[in-house]
C-alpha cells in the first residue's frame, strides 16, 4: 500500500508523525516495527522523528545521531519498551549496522526503530517494514511518500 501527502509546512509533517506513532504504539506485534526514512539533507527525517518521539512522550530532545549512529530512548508503553534512532548517513557498509546487533533489534517486539537513510541498508531491512520517502518541493513544502 502506497500513500502520498503533500505536506505544505512543519506541522502537517508533524501530524503524520504523530498519526503513525499513535498507530504503532497501540499495535502490538510480533517483532521490532521498522521505519526506514529516506530523503536528502534536510528533507525531514529528524524533524519527522522528533514528534514522533514526542507523541511518544519522550522529553529528550532528539538530535541526529550522525556521529554515534544509534541512540535509545525509553517508552512508557505496554507494548513497547525503545524507541531507536539510527542515521546511516556516514556508514560505508551495512555491516556497520549489523555489528550493533541489528539481528536482535529488528526481532525484539519491545523496539521501535527508526532509520535515517535506510537506502543504504536496503538488503538488511526486515521484510516487514514502513518506508517513508521526503522530498523536497519547496521551503516548507515537502511530497511524503509512505509504502508498507
Ligand atoms: N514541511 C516540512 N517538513 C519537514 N521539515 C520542514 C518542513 N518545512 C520546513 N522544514 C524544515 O526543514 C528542515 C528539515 O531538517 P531535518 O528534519 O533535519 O532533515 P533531515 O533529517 O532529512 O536532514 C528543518 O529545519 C525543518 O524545520
Ligand atoms: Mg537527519
Amino acid at each position: 500500500m502506497t500513500k502520498t501527502f503533500i505536506a505544505k509546512n512543519l506541522d502537517q509533517t508533524w501530524k503524520l508523525a504523530e498519526n503513525l506513532a499513535k498507530q504503532i504504539i497501540s499495535a502490538p506485534d510480533a517483532a521490532a516495527a521498522v521505519i526506514g526514512l529516506n530523503g536528502g539533507l534536510g528533507s525531514g527525517k529528524t524533524s519527522f522523528v522528533q514528534e514522533f518521539a514526542k507523541v511518544l512522550g519522550i522529553k529528550e530532545k532528539i538530535t541526529s545521531p550522525t556521529f554515534v549512529i544509534q541512540k535509545n530512548y525509553k517508552l512508557r508503553s505496554k507494548n513497547r519498551k525503545f524507541l531507536i534512532h539510527i542515521d546511516t548517513y556516514r556508514i560505508k557498509d551495512p555491516k556497520e549496522i549489523l555489528d550493533l546487533g541489528w539481528k536482535e533489534l529488528i526481532k525484539d517486539p519491545k523496539n521501535i526503530i527508526l532509520v535515517e537513510w535506510a537506502e543504504k541498508i536496503k538488503k538488511i531491512l526486515p521484510k516487514k517494514y514502513i518506508q517513508i520517502n521526503f522530498e523536497h518541493l519547496g521551503e516548507n513544502k515537502r511530497k511524503i511518500t509512505v509504502l508498507r
